[in-house]
């Protein structure tokens, strides 16, 4: 089954209810139990049973098992939020006297959590290079048992070297975990590259529309009891609505993510052109150094990537992004809209320096036309420009 096909049937069970098309949405707490032997079956720790609204429902398996599939890992959890999925998952595979290796280019409260959480539970943390590849394996140390990737990053957009890393990293017996937030579980398969837990802020592309929070987990077989065990002790539960949201999101993640491909490099290859800007952050141009390793793991590139203007002034940057009308400046990415936020990579990197001058923006290419985008843009360096 083709991807295209498989978002759109994964999940669903229209016949287990009435034949409507999308599973209903359940709101839970209580859930009765028809005899004692029935009370007394029902753990909560296995997954697709109803037991306990925190535990899951219908509605949220519906997610878990679309995105399970999607990912092509074994067992998933739906979490509140990618956040709440990046900590389940620390959570489930560390312990007091392990350390962790992180790449650099990592969402940076992925590294705040286990900076300011995980040290305090005996859990050390080290960075390195997103583009080192098998050479991780010099910095793995006896105890390590995380390497976590993230390819590419979301502010800096290095596509990492994930069978290599793999490699190396099961080779001294750890795991690698992988943020898959950017590929969508569409354009790349962390789990065929050899990661053995994958995840997603679900609230981007799988949500897709700006309106919900959700984080989603996969996890092949010899690791899913330990995700299962420590989501289920953590209490980390999605609301009804939301996961509904992300399930009913799936259903149209290749046609959206198609879409944001397409206008994504086609703004990326204009910003190119222009005088204003030094350089392009992103895997599908071929001037990346990112691109031979994006075109060997991917099938695509989703809408976000970076570009890098010359030194601006505060005012300069203030006359551009003020009056923009489809661009919208916002901490997020992945929705039908575009953005575009000025960023600064230098504030979250320890392993590795960023020596750039000049300004960083993020972009996030939406849904809108490309040629509409373009002429938005296009004001906007005149704007900039004017105000030099
Ligand atoms: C790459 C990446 N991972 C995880 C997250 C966290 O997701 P959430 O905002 O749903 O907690 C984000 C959010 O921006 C992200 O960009």
């Amino acid at each position: 089954m083709k991807d295209e096909t498989r978002v759109v049937v994964a999940g669903r069970d229209p016949h287990s209810n009435y034949g409507i098309v999308n599973p209903p949405v359940y709101h839970a707490s209580t859930v009765l139990f028809p005899t004692l032997a029935a009370l007394r079956a029902g753990t909560g720790i296995d997954p697709n049973q109803v037991v306990y609204g925190r535990n899951g429902t219908p509605t949220i398996f519906a997610l878990q098992d679309a995105f399970c599939e999607l990912e092509g890992g074994d067992l998933a959890v739906a979490c509140a939020s990618g956040k709440a999925a990046i900590v389940t998952v620390l959570m489930a595979y560390l312990q007091a006297g392990d350390h962790i290796l992180i790449t650099d280019s990592a969402y940076q409260p992925t590294r705040t959590f286990t900076l300011g959480v995980l040290e305090r539970f005996g859990v050390e943390a080290s960075f390195y290079d997103p583009r080192l590849g098998a050479d991780v394996a010099n910095l793995i140390r006896p105890n390590t048992r995380v390497v976590y990737v993230e390819s590419p990053g979301s502010i800096t957009f290095e596509v990492q070297d994930i069978p290599a890393i793999a490699k190396a990293a099961h080779d001294h017996g750890a795991i690698v975990v992988a943020d898959n937030t950017w590929a969508g579980g569409y354009f790349c398969k962390p789990h065929t590259l050899g990661a053995d837990v994958v995840l997603q802020a679900g609230t981007k592309y799988v949500v897709g529309h700006s309106d919900a929070m959700c984080g989603l987990v996969s996890a092949k077989a010899p690791h899913h009891e330990a995700l299962r065990k420590t989501f289920v002790a953590m209490g980390n539960c999605i609301g009804p609505d939301d996961a509904y949201l992300a399930q009913r999101g799936i259903r149209t993640i290749a046609v959206r993510l198609q879409q944001h491909h397409g206008t994504g490099l086609m703004l990326a290859r204009w910003l190119e052109g222009r005088a204003e800007v030094k350089s392009v952050l992103h895997p599908g141009l071929q001037s990346s150094p990112d691109h031979a390793l994006w075109q060997r793991d991917f099938t695509g590139a989703s809408g976000l990537f970076g570009a890098l203007l010359h030194p601006v002034t505060e005012t300069q940057l203030a006359a551009m992004l003020d009056d923009l009308e489809l661009f919208g400046m916002g901490w997020s990415w992945g929705g039908y809209e575009s953005l575009l936020v000025p960023v600064d990579p230098a504030a979250v990197r320890t392993a590795t320096t960023w020596g750039e001058d000049g300004q960083l923006l993020r972009i996030h290419a939406g849904l809108e036309d490309a040629g509409d985008l373009i002429a938005e843009l296009d004001a906007a360096f005149s704007r900039l420009n004017a105000a030099a």
